[in-house]
Parts: structure tokens; C-alpha cells; sequence
């Protein structure tokens, strides 16, 4: 396989790398990430200007039509990862770890290297704490780079009953700052936020040094991220409050992917409307 970097020289942008986000975090320049599953959709976001791309264990519920990500397997994100990857000439590529794939330091390693050298991702997420130290410990000495997912866990569904904002109390968003921290000093390059309060959003921002990734969060985070069916229309149902529907107003999924693009790096959305207290 032909090295991308070098395949990309000429490009008018070179190709996001875990540097490029350090360096947007660093400079104040928000962070654009969208996720998708299949390469045509990924070429459009791509184009759009999107800067991290997620092959999210979403497609479990947008595209597979289960109620949550749980039954979303290694192999169902290796496929369209290597999918998506085709569609991508400069967006950074991220898989997410599935439910039970990283149990303990040995499988967390063996299923993040599956994703890389089959699928093609450059990073791995993975939802979890405290508990979950060691792992992200072993892929980071492993030179695996690493996002950790905080904040509403999807995959804890069961666990939680629902999906629900979290960090409202005290004693659980300080734990939450404490986690991103603890997160960071184990090796995470990136922190992924989910459905807390923009006042702890903020807070978990600037408490680490790497870039912190929000969906739900508020606008005080590095970047942002949205389910790409979510912010089209396609998912039916209730959505949560953070969704912002782009196809209104624009005339094709293109120009809608680059309203999105443009409103993070603006800073018009998340609007106060998407935003939790
Ligand atoms: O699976 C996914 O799409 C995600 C986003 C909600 C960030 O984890």
C-alpha cells in the first residue's frame, strides 16, 4: 500500500494526523468530525472539509436498525471502515472499539490492530474511565493511537437505563475531569465527550492538554462531532437535543455537510438550543 502522505503531496491540504489536532487545539481552530459508513457518503464528507471522520458503532442503530450499539461486532467496523477509508483523501480515519472488544489489555490490542492493518484506521475509540486505564496504557505504549469516550457511554446502555445526560452532579462531573486527566496521562490523544452539561464541557476542555471532541457538550470544546444520518434527517425518531438537522436549508447532502463544517469552525454551532445545563 502506497504511503498516503506521499500519495497526497500537492493536495491544496495535507492529510489530518494526530500533530494536525493537537496543533487545531492549540491554535483555538475547532475540530470538524463527522462520522460515516460507506465510501461514497465519505468522499461527500471528506469534501466538505470535515477533519475527522468516525466509523462509529452507530451503524448499529442507523444502519443495522438495532435499538442500540450493542451487537455492533469487530468485523461489522473492520468492513466498513475499510469502506469508508476508500472514500477519505484527507479526513483522519478513527474506528470505534465494539461492545466487549477491549475486556482486557491482550484483546483491546489485538482487535485495535485488526482495525488499523484490515480496516485502515488511524485511531481507535474506546468508551470507558477509570476502569479502563490499562488498556488504553497497554495501546498506548503500543504506539496505538487512542480516543477516549467519556461522558454518556452508549455501549453502558443496560447499564444506565437510557440515555441520559451526565456530569449534572457535582461529585460526578469533578469525577469526569478527573477521568479525562487520568485518561490523557495513560497516553489518550484524544478525549470524545458525550451529552454533559457545556459548563463541564468547558471544564474537561481545559483541564487536558489534547483535544477534546464534544457531542452534546457545548460550544467550549475543541471540536465537534454528530451521527452523519442524524444531522441529514435520515434517522427517524426522536432525536436528541444536540442534533442539528443541516439538510434544512440546503440543496444537496454536500452543501449540508459543508454548512455543518462551517458552523463548528465558526462557532455557530452548537447554538444555545443544543446545549445542556
Ligand atoms: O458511534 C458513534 O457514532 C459515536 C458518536 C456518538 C460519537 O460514538
Amino acid at each position: 500500500m502506497a504511503y498516503k502522505q506521499l500519495q497526497q503531496r500537492g493536495m491544496p491540504l495535507p492529510p489530518v494526523t494526530v500533530s494536525t489536532l493537537r496543533g487545531m487545539k492549540a491554535d483555538g481552530e475547532p475540530i470538524a468530525c463527522l462520522t460515516a459508513y460507506d465510501a461514497s457518503f465519505a468522499a461527500i464528507v471528506d469534501a466538505a472539509g470535515t477533519d475527522m471522520v468516525l466509523v462509529g458503532d452507530s451503524l448499529g442503530m442507523v444502519i443495522q436498525g438495532h435499538d442500540t450499539t450493542v451487537p455492533v461486532t469487530v468485523a461489522d467496523i473492520i468492513y466498513h471502515c475499510r469502506v469508508v477509508a476508500r472514500g477519505l483523501r484527507r479526513a483522519f480515519l478513527m474506528a470505534d472499539m465494539p461492545f466487549m472488544s477491549y475486556t482486557t489489555p491482550v484483546q483491546a490490542l489485538e482487535n485495535a490492530v485488526r482495525m488499523m492493518q484490515e480496516g485502515g484506521a488511524m485511531m481507535v475509540k474506546l468508551e470507558g474511565g477509570l476502569g479502563q486505564l490499562r488498556i488504553v496504557e497497554h495501546l498506548a505504549q503500543h504506539d496505538i493511537p487512542v480516543c477516549a469516550h467519556i461522558g454518556l457511554k452508549p455501549q453502558s446502555v443496560h447499564k444506565l437505563g437510557g440515555f441520559r445526560v451526565q456530569g449534572r452532579e457535582q461529585a460526578q462531573a469533578l469525577r469526569m475531569i478527573e477521568e479525562a486527566s487520568a485518561l490523557e496521562r495513560a497516553g489518550a490523544d484524544v478525549i470524545l465527550l458525550e451529552c454533559v452539561p457545556s459548563e463541564l464541557g468547558q471544564a474537561v476542555r481545559d483541564a487536558v492538554g489534547v483535544p477534546v471532541i464534544g457531542i452534546g457538550a457545548g460550544p467550549g470544546v475543541d471540536g465537534q462531532i454528530l451521527v452523519l444520518y442524524d444531522m441529514l434527517g435520515i434517522t427517524q425518531g426522536r432525536l436528541p437535543r444536540f442534533v442539528r438537522n443541516f439538510m434544512q436549508g440546503a440543496d444537496s447532502l454536500a452543501s449540508a455537510c459543508e454548512a455543518y463544517v462551517q458552523a463548528v469552525k465558526e462557532g455557530s454551532y452548537p447554538a444555545p438550543e443544543h446545549c445542556f445545563s
